[in-house]
C-alpha cells in the first residue's frame, strides 16, 4: 500500500496532535458533557465527583487521566473546569525546568481553579518533590540558598485540582501517581461512538454525512476520536472537489483509500511493524529490535503504533518480547498450521 502523506512526512492516521490542527481541534472540541461521545463509565464517575465537591464547595480531588494520545483527556479536562466553573490554566511538563517555573504557575492560581499538566510523566524528579507538598497540603516548600545558608521558604498556595495526563502511566513515580485521587484509563472508542462523533462534527462542519459515510470513517480510525476528525476534514475537502452537499460512501471510500488508510485503519507503518512480527514466526522480538529494524523510535512504537493493535488482538507483549498473535497473520495473509508457519 502506497503512503500518500498530504501533510507532508506526517501520517493521515497519526494519533499525535500536529501543529497545524491546534485550531482545528479547539473549533471540534466539546465543552459539554452532552457533546461529549463514550467513556461512560468515566463520565458517571467524574459526574458524581464533581457533584459531590459542589455541594461541599470543595475543590476537585486531583484527576490523573492516562491512555494513548487522541483519546480525549485534554477535552475531558476542559469540560471538568466548565462544569466546576472554575479557570483551568494549562502547561505541559517540558515547559517546567525549574522550580520557580512550577512557582511561578502555581502562586499565581486562584482558589478552586484547575492546574492542567500535560506530559505529566516527563516531570524531572526535583520537580516532583516540589509537587508533592503542594498537592497534599497546599504548601509550597521552596529551597533558597545552598550550603549552610540554604533556607526554606514555605509559601501557602490556594487549593487548587491538579489534573495531570499521560499516555505513558507506567513511567509515572510511584509517588506521584498517589498523590491522585482519581485514575482514569482511557479507552479506545467503539466504532458506533466514533460514527457519531463523526456526524457531529460534520454538521459543525457544515458538510453532513451519509450514516454510512460516518460508520467508514469511524472504521479506519484505530478507536480514536482525534483521527476521525482528521479523516473527515480530509474526506470533506474530496467532497468539496466533487462539489457534493453531503458526504457520501462512495466519496468516503474513495477518499480514505487514496489517503492510503486500510479498511482496519492501518497505514504502511503499522502494516510494515506486523511485517516485522510476523517474520520472527513465534519467536518474541524485542522493542529495540523492532524499532531497530523500522528506523523509529521506541517511544513512538509503544504510544502510537502498539496500543491500538495490542488492544484489538494483532500483538501480544510477553516477557520475552512482542509476538505476532492468529489475527496478525491472518491479515497479512500468511498461512499457518498446528505446527508452526506453511
Ligand atoms: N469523547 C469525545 N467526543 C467528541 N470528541 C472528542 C472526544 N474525545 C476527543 N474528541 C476530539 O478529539 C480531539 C482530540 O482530543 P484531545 O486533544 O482531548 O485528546 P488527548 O487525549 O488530550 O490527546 P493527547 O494525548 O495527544 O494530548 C479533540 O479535538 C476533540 O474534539
Ligand atoms: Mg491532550
Amino acid at each position: 500500500m502506497e503512503r500518500i502523506s498530504l501533510e507532508e512526512n506526517n501520517r493521515i492516521i497519526d494519533i499525535q496532535k500536529l501543529d497545524f490542527e491546534e485550531t482545528a481541534e479547539k473549533s471540534l472540541r466539546p465543552t459539554l458533557w452532552e457533546e461529549y461521545i463514550g467513556q461512560e463509565k468515566i463520565k458517571k464517575n467524574l459526574k458524581i465527583f464533581i457533584q459531590a465537591s459542589k455541594k461541599r464547595s470543595e475543590c476537585l480531588d486531583h484527576i490523573l487521566f492516562f491512555g494513548p494520545p487522541g483519546l480525549g483527556k485534554t477535552t475531558l479536562s476542559h469540560i471538568i473546569a466548565n462544569e466546576m466553573s472554575t479557570n483551568i490554566k494549562v502547561t505541559a511538563a517540558p515547559m517546567i525546568e525549574k522550580a520557580g517555573d512550577l512557582a511561578a504557575i502555581m502562586t499565581n492560581l486562584n482558589d478552586g481553579d484547575i492546574l492542567f499538566i500535560d506530559e505529566i510523566h516527563r516531570l524531572s524528579p526535583a520537580i516532583e518533590e516540589i509537587l508533592y507538598p503542594a498537592m497534599e497540603d497546599f504548601r509550597l516548600d521552596i529551597i533558597i540558598g545552598s550550603g549552610p545558608a540554604a533556607q526554606t521558604v514555605k509559601i501557602d498556595l490556594p487549593k487548587f485540582t491538579l489534573i495531570g495526563a499521560t499516555t505513558r502511566a507506567g513511567m509515572l513515580s510511584n509517588p506521584l501517581r498517589d498523590r491522585f485521587g482519581m485514575n482514569f484509563r482511557m479507552q479506545f472508542y467503539e466504532i458506533q461512538e466514533l460514527a457519531l462523533i463523526a456526524q457531529k462534527a460534520s454538521l459543525k462542519l457544515n458538510k453532513p454525512l451519509e450514516e454510512t459515510a460516518s460508520k467508514e470513517i469511524a472504521k479506519r480510525s484505530r478507536g480514536t476520536p482525534r483521527i476521525t476528525l482528521r479523516l473527515l476534514r480530509r474526506v470533506r475537502d474530496f467532497a468539496e472537489v466533487a462539489e457534493e452537499n453531503t458526504i457520501n460512501l462512495k466519496t468516503t471510500q474513495y477518499a480514505l483509500n487514496e489517503l492510503g488508510v486500510n479498511e482496519f485503519g492501518f497505514d504502511e507503518l503499522d502494516l510494515r511493524y506486523l511485517n516485522i512480527l510476523a517474520e520472527s514466526k513465534s519467536k518474541p522480538i524485542g522493542l529495540n529490535t523492532i524499532a531497530a529494524a523500522m528506523s523509529e523510535d521506541e517511544g513512538t512504537i509503544e504510544d502510537v503504533i502498539e496500543p491500538y493493535l495490542l488492544a484489538n488482538g494483532y500483538l501480544e507483549r510477553t516477557a520475552k518480547g512482542r509476538v505476532a498473535t492468529h489475527k496478525t497473520y491472518e491479515l497479512l495473509n500468511i498461512k499457518i498450521n498446528p505446527n508452526g508457519l506453511v
